[in-house]
């Protein structure tokens, strides 16, 4: 079948590789793609959000599927908009339409949802420009540091983990009375702060079964040992650890199997991804948040642990079959440690020339392409923050780390920055957890 992926990140040059390894996948086109996913079908300079074009384009080049990488055209109504035009409504959509979308695009919608719905997760109240003196009362009440969120998309800059009830309090009225996040902010959730050790789980939901995928741990922020600003993300592994069969039965039982039967007396018919990103609070997993799409970088670390055919489970998920798909898992741990411009996540340069990108005999590193683009000698530049994606293969974290490491030394641009420290903390939690 022909098959149109959207989105231009690393994720979507792993969805590209993946699926084009797939003999259920006959052309790919991808839009608007990167320097990379280029290798694997053809890039189309179509906007995420330009549903008119992308029908249009569907209809001309007999596309079957349409596998959606980022939140900003599912939040938007993608399939809402295929699925009221009758050239376009037979066509299958990964990804949820606008209502279920809705569990990223707000906050507050998220949060009653999980309440109603008796998921674990931290305490909270909502507020907006009328109910801001209650909020700030609410605000002087809660435990330090207190978690302010905006309830729309903010670019992932909408969450603020205030140290003082005197920072919350401002921060919360420039978020409501000064729009700091524009219509975003209209709405604010404050929230308890939960501690523990982050994890992201993903799901896979064809509305009426669902397959939990693999897990990863990622790493957001800018700075080894997690200091500095919060990024788009900086790294990833997979599997994790902690992760044991024991935690992961209370994800299934706790998390996911009620997240699926709230959408479904919602009348939601969910087909897409769902990525849940928990706490681990003492051996117990909470909420944080909800995304309505595959992570990034996780999904660099997590694809290319599944062994069994990817376009089968996205054909799943579109069509409503996911009941027969067999997840078959590699037993190698991934790695990712995600390259970044210099600068990045405040300003940087582009157009950066980068050099080392052929692979010089190390197989067990996979690049991945995020902000990239082709000069026009041909040559690849750097085109964005977060450039590029090195995943790592390996029997064990230390293995994949190296495989990953060794690749991401070969490959340079002026003013290029990573992370050093990708997986330090798990191999230090399994030589504390090795003996019990
Ligand atoms: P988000 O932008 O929604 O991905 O959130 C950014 C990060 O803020 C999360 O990955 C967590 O590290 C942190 N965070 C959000 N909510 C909480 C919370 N209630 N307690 C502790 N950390 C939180
Ligand atoms: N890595 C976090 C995200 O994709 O939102």
């Amino acid at each position: 079948m022909n098959i149109l992926l959207i989105g231009s990140g690393g994720r979507e040059h792993t969805f590209a590789w993946k699926i084009a390894q797939s003999p259920l996948c006959e052309k790919l086109y991808i839009a608007p793609g990167n320097a990379g996913t280029k290798a694997f079908g053809e890039n189309v300079a179509i906007h995420v959000t330009d549903f008119v074009k992308m029908q249009d384009f569907c209809v001309a080049n007999h596309v079957e599927m349409v596998v959606v990488g980022p939140e900003e055209p599912l939040v938007k109504g993608l399939r809402d908009h295929f699925q009221a035009d009758d050239r376009t409504k037979h066509i299958g959509i990964v990804g949820p339409g606008k209502a279920g979308a809705e569990l990223e695009g707000s906050k507050d919608f998220s949060k009653k949802f999980m309440k109603k719905y008796g998921i674990p997760t931290a305490a909270y109240e909502t507020f907006t420009k009328e109910t801001v003196e209650e909020g700030i009362s609410y605000i002087r009440k809660q435990q330090l540091p207190v978690v302010l969120k905006a309830d729309g998309l903010a670019a992932g800059k909408g969450v603020l983990i205030c140290p003082s009830h005197k920072e919350a309090e401002s921060e919360f009225k420039s978020m409501l009375l000064e729009a700091k996040f524009g219509a975003a902010s209209q709405k604010v959730v404050v929230e308890e702060f939960l501690s523990g050790i982050e994890l992201s789980v993903f799901v896979a939901l064809d509305g009426s079964d669902y397959v939990i995928l693999p897990e990863a741990k990622d790493y957001k922020r800018i700075g080894d040992g997690d200091t500095g600003p919060n990024t788009g993300g900086m790294g990833a592994v997979s599997p994790v650890p902690f992760a044991d069969a024991d935690f992961m039965q209370k994800v299934s039982e706790r998390i996911v199997s009620p997240t699926f039967k709230g959408l479904k007396e919602e009348n939601i018919d969910y087909k897409g991804f769902i990525f849940i990103g928990l706490m681990n609070q003492g051996g117990d997993p909470f909420v944080i948040e909800y995304n309505v799409r595959m992570g990034d970088p996780e999904t660099q670390a997590v694809l290319p642990r599944i062994k069994s055919d990817f376009v089968s489970l996205l054909e799943g998920i579109a069509k409503g079959n996911l009941r027969t798909y067999q997840l078959e898992l590699e037993d190698f741990v991934s790695a990712t440690v995600v390259m970044v411009a210099g600068g990045y996540p405040g300003d940087y340069e582009k157009g950066k020339p980068i050099t080392g990108l052929t692979n010089t005999g190390n197989d067990r590193a996979l690049v991945f392409h995020a902000g990239t683009a082709l000069n026009q000698s041909g040559q690849v530049i750097s085109n964005g923050g977060r450039v590029l994606g090195i995943t790592g293969q390996g029997n064990d974290l230390s293995a994949a780390l190296n495989s990953a490491y060794r690749r991401v030394n070969q490959i340079h641009w002026e003013g290029v920055n990573f992370r050093k420290d990708i997986g330090q903390d798990i191999l230090q939690w399994e030589k504390t957890n090795v003996n019990d």
